[in-house]
């Protein structure tokens, strides 16, 4: 059994050894949305199993390989694709691509995710900036006394200044972002009626299975994080209609003719 920093120290060695260029901007590209990493320029790229410490992503939709190389001309790292804890990684796992993102040299992470819509405002296919989270995922190993420190936080997680950029690009580019709370739940099930109303009710706007991890530990390492949130099934709790994950997909690649521009302009520019 090796310790985090050994781990740690392997990877990040691994990965220098491939590409010496420091990244600035750290990405996750969730469920449907990996098709951004083919746009990396100069890229290399290494499949999540090749490095130890990191999680399989074996959900469909999920690439899973670290790529590294340019984006609009900004040395970038990209995760295509992620670990869920619903797959049986541990928090430890699924949040260790965050820490070697960091340790590469990276200071923002733009992270993105696959929801169900429960703000009857949202439409599928729509994007939307997460500007807070709820944790329903009940991690015991994020909790004080568990296998991982709590960041002692204080604020808010999203950083709001990168939001109002985001929100601008949109606007130039002829579409608005909204924002809203993300409710992260362990998964893999989506939602009864029942659970979907008593989310609304106490706040929630968007609800996934990923996310929160990932986005804790950046927060605790002094990232600064922007989240976006595409919206794949608009819930009606009263007329429930059967989510598949195909459908998630489908969505989510609509959504990324307007995320991938959106995303590479903001690179551009913070
Ligand atoms: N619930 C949970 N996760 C999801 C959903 C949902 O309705 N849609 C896409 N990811």
């Amino acid at each position: 059994m090796h310790s985090r920093h050994e781990l740690l120290d392997a990877a990040r060695r691994l990965v220098q050894s491939k590409c010496s260029r420091k990244p600035r901007i750290a990405i996750i590209l969730g469920s449907g949305l990996g098709g951004l990493g083919d746009e990396v320029e100069d890229s290399t790229s290494i499949p999540f199993g090749e490095i130890a410490g990191f999680p399989t992503a074996s959900a469909a939709g999920h690439r899973g390989r670290l790529i590294l190389g340019t984006l609009s001309g900004i040395p970038v790292v990209v995760m295509q694709g992620r670990g869920h804890l619903y797959e049986g990684h541990a928090v430890e796992t699924v949040t260790f691509p965050v820490r070697l993102m960091r340790e590469l040299g990276a200071e923002i992470l733009l992270v993105s995710n696959a929801s169900g819509g429960i703000n009857p405002r949202f439409s599928s296919g729509e994007i939307v900036l997460i500007d807070s989270h709820i944790d329903w995922m009940a991690t015991p190993q994020l909790r004080p006394g568990g296998d991982i420190e709590v960041p002692n936080r204080h604020g808010e997680a999203y950083d709001s200044a990168l939001q109002k950029v985001a929100i601008q690009i949109a606007l130039d580019s002829g579409f608005s972002l909204a924002k809203g709370t993300y409710l992260a739940t362990l998964g893999p099930n989506y939602e009864t009626g029942a659970e979907y109303r008593f989310f609304r009710f106490i706040g929630a706007d968007m609800v996934g299975m990923s996310t929160v991890p990932e986005v804790l530990v950046a927060v605790e390492l002094g990232f600064r994080v922007l989240g976006f949130s595409v919206v794949t099934n608009v819930a009606n709790p009263d007329q429930l209609t059967k989510t598949d994950h195909n459908d998630v997909l489908d969505w989510a690649k609509v959504a990324q003719d307007r995320l991938l521009p959106l995303v590479k302009k903001l690179v551009a520019s913070i």
